[in-house]
């Protein structure tokens, strides 16, 4: 995708917008699988970008799904309910009961005691296998303690309604430090060796979320062909034999987004340069807190040639001095009209910001693929979310 096709997306649904190259996305598949072990599946964290699952339900080995609204949001995409890795700390009564109901291939993730009877007790009264993960957890409130999970275990092992498939684990995101990552697996590993050895279970899979980081900030690139030899080099020294799952979201997702937003207004205070955008933070969310202090990816999608390099501000419109997209960026020539383009921004950008702060409406997505481009989302007001409802509903009120 090129800038001449950022330029019509932004003419064909309006600034600010995302834009998700679909064909990258697939591209990125391939070359994450050809830099991992081949026998390591890959699972996609739909909270990264739902609106990729449809394009990536035939290219991974599943869909990782946390909330009601990822599963419809799948279910509706048709994509293949035997490949859904139900998880999620709190899991709704819809997703588990009427979902299993529906389908009942799903395999679901078990991340307490209760959620763990609850699941048990849907397969028992539907007289249906269901396939289990249990979560170990990574010391927060995701998952199971040790104890805890080898008591589920043991139960589920009496239970022939019950697969236990193995574990999952996932201990935080954008990890950088492969010698975290080794000591994370080989302690699984002895984990696993260790449920076999007490309790006779030999698990048949693990799905770990290996926090694959992803380069966002100039100053911060890292050799990804190296990182992944580290990350193979360490999945190949384990002496667990099952099937290993990576599951992903932003070493999928972040490469193929280009966040599209326009200048709006220019102004110099104290002799800097600002402009404003018709974007901001709560549309551009890369990792942390921090991103205003790096420069990011980003360029003008109509450079000025021959223009003078000045410094700019970059800041959004909202009203917080927060909204600040990037400080002290050259750009040649920059004025109001201007589209900046900012690249790597396919993960969480489309679903972890604000949203409803100002009340600004949610940015257009458009789709590329095989040359052309889709409007996947419009540009939707956010003002009635932010409105008493047309017919509101009394609730009533005690009085004393
Ligand atoms: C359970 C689980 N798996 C996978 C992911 C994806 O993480 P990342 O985007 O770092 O790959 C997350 C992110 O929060 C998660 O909570």
């Amino acid at each position: 995708m090129n800038d001449q096709i950022l330029a019509k997306a932004a003419a064909f649904a309006g600034t600010s917008c995302y834009v998700f190259d679909l064909d990258m996305l697939k591209e990125r598949i391939t070359y994450l699988r050809t830099h991992l072990p081949e026998d390591v599946a890959l699972c996609y964290a739909v909270k990264a970008n739902p609106f990729l699952a449809g394009a990536l339900d035939p290219v991974v080995d599943r869909l990782e799904i946390c909330s009601p609204g990822e599963l419809a949001i799948c279910n509706r995409l048709h994509c293949t309910s035997g490949n859904y890795v139900i998880s999620g700390v709190y899991k709704t009564p819809e997703v588990m009961h009427d979902q299993f109901y529906r389908s009942g291939n799903e395999i679901y993730t078990v991340e307490s005691l209760a959620q763990y009877e609850r699941l048990k007790e849907i397969a028992l009264s539907a007289e249906k296998p269901m396939r289990l993960l249990i979560r170990l957890t990574s010391g927060n409130q995701f998952g199971l303690a040790k104890h805890d999970l080898e008591a589920v275990l043991v139960d589920a092992m009496q239970e022939p309604l019950l697969h236990v498939l193995g574990l999952q684990f996932f201990s935080g995101t954008q990890k950088t430090s492969i010698k975290r990552l080794k000591k994370e697996l080989s302690e699984l590993d002895a984990y696993l060796a260790e449920l076999k050895e007490r309790f006779g279970y030999e698990a048949e899979e693990l799905e770990y979320g290996a926090g694959l980081p992803v380069s966002y900030f100039q100053r911060d690139a890292y050799d990804e062909d190296a990182h992944l030899a580290g990350v193979s080099e360490a999945l190949n020294a384990m002496t667990f034999a099952g099937k290993i799952t990576l599951e992903l979201g932003r070493a999928i997702a972040a490469s193929c987004g280009t966040y599209l937003t326009k200048v709006v207004d220019e102004k110099t205070i104290d002799g800097q340069k600002f402009a404003i955008t018709d974007g901001g933070i709560h549309q551009l969310t890369y990792y942390g807190q921090f991103m205003a202090m790096k420069h990011p990816y980003v360029h003008l999608l109509t450079p000025h040639h021959g223009a003078q390099e000045e410094e700019w501000t970059i800041f959004g419109s909202l009203c917080t001095i927060n909204d600040i997209l990037i400080k002290r960026i050259p750009f040649a020539g920059l004025r109001t009209g201007d589209i900046l383009a900012f690249e790597r921004a396919g993960a969480y950008c489309v679903t972890e910001g604000i949203a409803l702060f100002l009340s600004i409406d949610l940015p257009a997505v458009v789709l590329y693929e095989n040359g052309a481009l889709t409007l996947a989302r419009n540009n939707t007001p956010t003002d009635g979310l932010n409105t008493p409802g047309d017919a509101p509903l009394t609730i009533a009120s005690e009085t004393r």
